[in-house]
């Protein structure tokens, strides 16, 4: 079935499920709630509410915040408690840490005030807003829009502005007072379904590039798996840096002219969660030579590195390769092999025991050699159904290990890995 391009006007859900909460006695109830205690919790306390004469309506919109709140934690940390969501606004915002990321670059470049070219909650635009950054908000939902405004109420230089993005795109860099500008378009269409082709977000990416050329410090925010030169045909200098939050792939975000840094085609921003420490690790394309592949499977080393996804998706594994000192097992395949152990959040390090070319029989028998009962299989440009592998090996032991299966100088391989010994952290590339 043909479907339109994503986000296109359809009656919203949310409306009803915010607009009591914009009265002041909704807003009052909401705000003298407890903390969300789970589903039967929230049943007990609405039918009290309702008992003692609150209105259904604006208890259960209150109820629905509630639970929307403890969930958007998550996103949000403890400014969670004070914001107003929809179910689609915080399943599409960025997160807090992800955002502050986004908002820094604006400031290091030098912007004042920023155009949020559909900008959902106000994920980002809260960002923006919270470096002292003036804001200019703007998105075409309706209920959205009122959700935004609230979010961003602490802040009075940050406004929001109902309208469609196509209305306003012809205003900025002449009269709309901006000097930067931010999309991250909407990837589900009206039907929920998620789209992964930018042509068809919405705004779409003829829009994206058409706002760059009006104020040349934009930045778009994409899926990840957009093509690394998705931007290369527009004539305009780009960078596409692909993010990742405890390993799992966020986003790729386009950052146009001052935005990009000279020189830099692609890079990876590799995060760990607050509650993980919080580190950011940066890799670009420009930072290292690339070492050359392997050319003989002998040439594995004691070490192999399975890089963050971030780094895999911005293609800069041959710089993990030089960071650790080694090479890629193959010139097509996203494996580093080294003999130095390093630690570095732009890779997992496993320390490999055995090497050898893939054959069932030679693998079950190394395993059951070695009592091993249970693997963990990583796998890259091997056509190995894993679960079929599982069930032929009929593993018995007390042991574990790690299968890599891999092509290794242009041939299948298996490496039978552990998991490395804390190494020293990487200090200089
Ligand atoms: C992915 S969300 C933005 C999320 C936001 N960055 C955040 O962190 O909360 C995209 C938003 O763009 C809005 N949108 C899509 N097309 C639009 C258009 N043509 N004009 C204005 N808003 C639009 C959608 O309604 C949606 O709220």
């Amino acid at each position: 079935m043909h479907e339109g391009p994503a986000g296109e006007p359809a009656p919203s859900p949310s409306a009803a499920s915010v607009a009591p909460l914009l009265r002041p006695e909704g807003w009052a109830l909401l705000e003298a709630l407890p903390p969300y205690g789970g589903p039967d919790a929230a049943m007990a306390l609405g039918e009290r509410l309702r008992a003692e004469g609150a209105d259904p309506a604006v208890v259960a919109a209150a109820l629905t915040q509630s639970r929307l709140r403890a969930r958007a934690e998550a996103k949000f940390g403890p400014f969670a408690a004070g914001m107003l969501l929809t179910a689609e606004g915080l399943e599409q915002a960025t997160r807090l840490q992800v955002a502050a990321h986004h908002a820094q670059r604006f400031r290091d470049a030098g912007c004042t005030r920023v155009a949020d070219l559909g900008c959902g909650i106000g994920g980002d635009a809260m960002a923006l807003a919270s470096l002292g950054l003036g804001v200019l908000a703007v998105e075409r939902d309706e209920a959205t829009a009122a959700v935004a405004t609230v979010n961003l109420r602490h802040w009075p230089e940050a406004q929001v502005h109902r309208a469609d993005v196509l209305d306003v795109v012809a205003e900025l860099g002449r009269d709309a007072g901006v000097d930067g500008a931010w999309l991250d378009p909407a990837r589900r269409t009206a039907a929920g379904r998620r789209v992964l082709d930018p042509h068809r977000a919405s705004p779409p990416w003829s829009t994206v590039l058409d706002v760059a050329r009006r104020v040349p410090a934009t930045g778009a925010k994409l899926a990840p798996g957009v093509p690394r030169d998705l931007a290369a045909g527009s004539g305009l200098p780009a960078e596409v840096q692909w993010v990742s939050v405890d390993g799992d792939v966020v986003e790729a975000v386009c950052w146009f002219g001052p935005l990009a840094r000279p020189g830099r085609a692609a890079s990876a921003l590799v995060l760990r969660s607050p509650g993980r420490g919080g580190a950011a690790t940066l890799l670009d394309d420009a930072d290292l030579p690339v070492p050359p592949a392997l050319a003989s499977p002998d040439g594995v080393g004691a070490y192999l590195y399975d890089p963050d996804g971030a780094v895999v998706r911005s293609g800069l594994v041959g710089q993990v390769a030089a960071l650790v000192g080694g090479s890629l097992l193959d010139p097509t395949i996203a494996y580093v092999t080294s003999d130095r152990l390093v630690s570095t959040p732009l890779a997992r390090a496993l320390a490999v025991e055995e090497v050898w070319p893939f054959g069932l029989k030679a693998l079950r028998t190394r395993l059951r050699d070695r009592g091993v009962g249970a693997v963990e299989v990583l796998k890259r440009g091997s056509a190995v159904d894993v679960e079929q592998l599982r069930r032929s090996l009929r593993l018995a032991g007390p042991h574990r290990a790690t299968l890599v299966l891999t092509r290794v100088a242009g041939r299948q391989h298996v490496l039978l890995c552990r998991p490395a010994a804390p190494a020293p952290a990487l200090t200089a590339g």
